[in-house]
């Protein structure tokens, strides 16, 4: 009997939660659709006008942990999803079910942008021991890059770069990462140059050129 009640109790709590997840999915693509044309995943300190920008960081405009969450939006509903210099942090399995996420809330025709880091070209200065690449300084005078070697420096695309604890998780070159879009559905996907995009304001999106390669995907 008790085990019962607990079982009923347990469908319960489940089906609340799901109705409010629902809720806060209807809510948010409400209040989005009035304001902004899309969303800027992992958008750290971007600021994109016409963009909602997500992050775990609380400066974002909603934080959300996207190890954890999917976004809270309905189906169809979204022009554009950008993701700069973040799939990388998470697994492949997880970065799997982020790319499907992205093909369910974007409109038909709707437009996702992904950059990130290109190991491709990065091992190519790796083999070529590229001192004048691995070894950038910033304007503070830093290494630009982590690590006291080009080995380590290259590794850290790997395992290194931690934020709040989580380094890189995978790293990607263009082919790898169009398996993905492929396998969530996306019906055009392309390699883009540094700035080249169907986008506006696609000199504001794009970052690191010399390190990045840029994904275009249609739905
Ligand atoms: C290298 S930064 C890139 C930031 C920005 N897109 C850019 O191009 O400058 C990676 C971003 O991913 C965010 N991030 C990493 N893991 C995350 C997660 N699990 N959920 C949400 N954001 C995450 C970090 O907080 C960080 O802002």
């Amino acid at each position: 009997m008790r085990r019962r009640i607990k079982k009923g109790i347990c469908k319960l709590c489940a089906s609340i939660n799901s109705y409010l997840r629902y809720v806060r999915r209807v809510w948010l693509t409400r209040k989005l659709r009035l304001s902004v044309q899309g969303i800027n995943i992992c958008c750290g300190l971007q600021e994109l006008p016409g963009y909602l920008g997500i992050d775990f960081s609380a400066d974002a405009d909603l934080q959300l942990d996207l190890a954890k969450n999917d976004l809270p939006f309905m189906d169809n509903s979204l022009d554009v999803v950008i993701c700069i210099s973040a799939i990388n942090y998470f697994t492949r399995s997880r970065a799997r079910e982020i790319v499907k996420e992205v093909y369910r809330v974007l409109k038909p025709g709707g437009i996702a942008r992904f950059g990130v880091q290109d190991m491709d070209s990065i091992a190519r200065r790796y083999v070529e021991k590229d001192r004048e690449f691995f070894f950038q300084k910033l304007p503070d005078g830093s290494e630009r890059f982590e690590g006291p070697t080009i080995g380590d420096k290259f590794a850290a695309w790997f395992y290194g770069y931690a934020i709040k604890g989580t380094p890189c998780q995978y790293f990607y070159d263009y082919e790898s990462l169009r398996f993905l879009f492929e396998r969530a559905g996306f019906s055009i996907i392309e390699q883009k140059a540094f700035r080249e995009s169907r986008l506006e304001n696609i000199e504001k999106i794009d970052n690191r050129p010399d390190q990045m390669f840029f994904l275009e995907a249609l739905k």
